[in-house]
């Protein structure tokens, strides 16, 4: 298997957490492949490109009865570990979901309070047990960089198993970008020909939402995307982000005036705000009530547009929106599954085996 031969074996921690994100990459994918999915930087266009792909043709595959059973039994040998120390919905069970779809057996940590953590035992020590027992550790954590610190552990051990991220702190939610990715790709390919030069505006608190800077780091690789940031000037968007954009050369607006740019943009990402990093509830103190889209703003909106969000949300878009066809975040949500089974099945490397078999459903 790939990960005994991994080039993160071979490299001291404090080293690899040095490392610019960028020079993570090789360390973290093999030859095209992703073996841990921890960061949106690892993801080039090839590897986003297929990600889409794959997911399309394991859907529509998916669709009867056969396929269904195909899919079923591409993975049966493998079992995963669900550790979600974070509350999660969807993640989680899009994630459970993905892996039923290719036969992978499931089983899940998602309290502390259940694990012999509580009897002291640390948290590296739990995780390098579940990589006696499992072929696959999927890991949502508080702690930005922690799902890292374990992918690199694990590679070190006489059992390496791969180490997805399935959202670490404020930092990064590099599967939630992929489903956020194909779903633009997709809605904007019938509107507007694709995600080329598409404008999208990140709405709310851009700050602490990782959802946010995970896919505004993979839009990068769209040439022609301009991404508006709109929020409340304490919850704007890092000047990391801004720093990486301008080295990419990407265009971009940093505003608070949100219904001043709702008439130009191609794609609206909504998101709720994160007060639970606050550390006095200060983000209560701000009139968060200008970055709410609800159904009077729709005539204002691109007829062409579509409207997202990661969930959950509270007051940000109004349950009238729904019904809107522009509005694709349920849709997200399905697509969530079909995207992290595709990625788990390329980590794997057993990716081409949908190929054939779609091949030959469409000849
Ligand atoms: C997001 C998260 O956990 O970062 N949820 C999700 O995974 N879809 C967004 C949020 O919690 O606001």
């Amino acid at each position: 298997m790939a990960f005994r031969q991994s080039p993160l074996r071979e490299i001291a921690w404090e080293s690899f957490r040095a490392l610019e994100p960028e020079k993570k990459a090789p360390l973290l994918n093999m030859a095209g492949h992703p073996y841990h999915a921890l960061i949106a930087q690892q993801f080039d266009r090839a590897m986003l490109d297929r990600n889409v792909d794959l997911a399309t043709k394991m859907r529509k595959i998916g669709k009867t009865r056969g396929g269904m059973k195909f899919l079923q039994d591409l993975l049966p040998e493998k079992r995963a570990m669900l550790y979600f120390a974070q509350p999660s919905t969807r993640t989680f069970l899009s994630f459970y979901a993905a892996c039923q779809i290719l036969g992978i057996q499931i089983a899940e940590v998602r309290d502390a309070q259940t694990s012999s953590e509580v009897k002291g035992e640390s948290q590296e020590d739990s995780v390098r047990t579940f990589s006696s027992y499992f072929d696959l550790i999927i890991i949502r954590h508080p702690q930005g960089g922690f799902a890292e610190r374990l992918a690199w552990m694990l590679t070190g051990t006489d059992r390496p198993v791969p180490v997805i991220n399935a959202g670490s702190g404020k930092d990064q939610h590099p599967t939630q970008a992929l489903l956020d990715i194909y779903t633009l790709q997709r809605s904007l390919e019938k509107r507007r020909g694709g995600l080329e030069g598409a404008r999208i505006a990140f709405v709310g608190d851009l700050l602490r939402g990782r959802t946010v800077r995970s896919l505004s780091l993979l839009l990068r690789h769209y040439p022609g995307v301009k991404q508006y940031f709109v929020a409340p000037e304490p919850l704007q968007i890092g000047s990391d982000i801004l720093a990486k954009l301008d080295e990419a050369g990407m265009a971009y607006e940093v505003t608070s005036d949100f219904e001043s740019v709702m008439p130009e943009m191609d794609a609206i990402y909504m998101t709720r705000i994160q007060d639970e990093w606050d550390q006095n509830g200060e983000s209560r103190a701000l009139d968060i009530s200008r970055f709410y889209l609800t159904a009077a703003h729709l005539p204002i909106l691109k007829p062409s547009a579509i409207i997202m969000h990661p969930l959950p949300r509270r007051h940000e878009i109004a349950p009238e929106v729904d019904g809107d066809p522009r509005a694709k975040y349920w849709r997200q949500v399905r697509n969530g599954m079909w995207v992290r089974a595709a990625l788990i099945l390329s980590i794997f490397e057993r990716d081409h085996e949908i190929d054939h078999y779609y091949e030959d459903l469409v000849s």
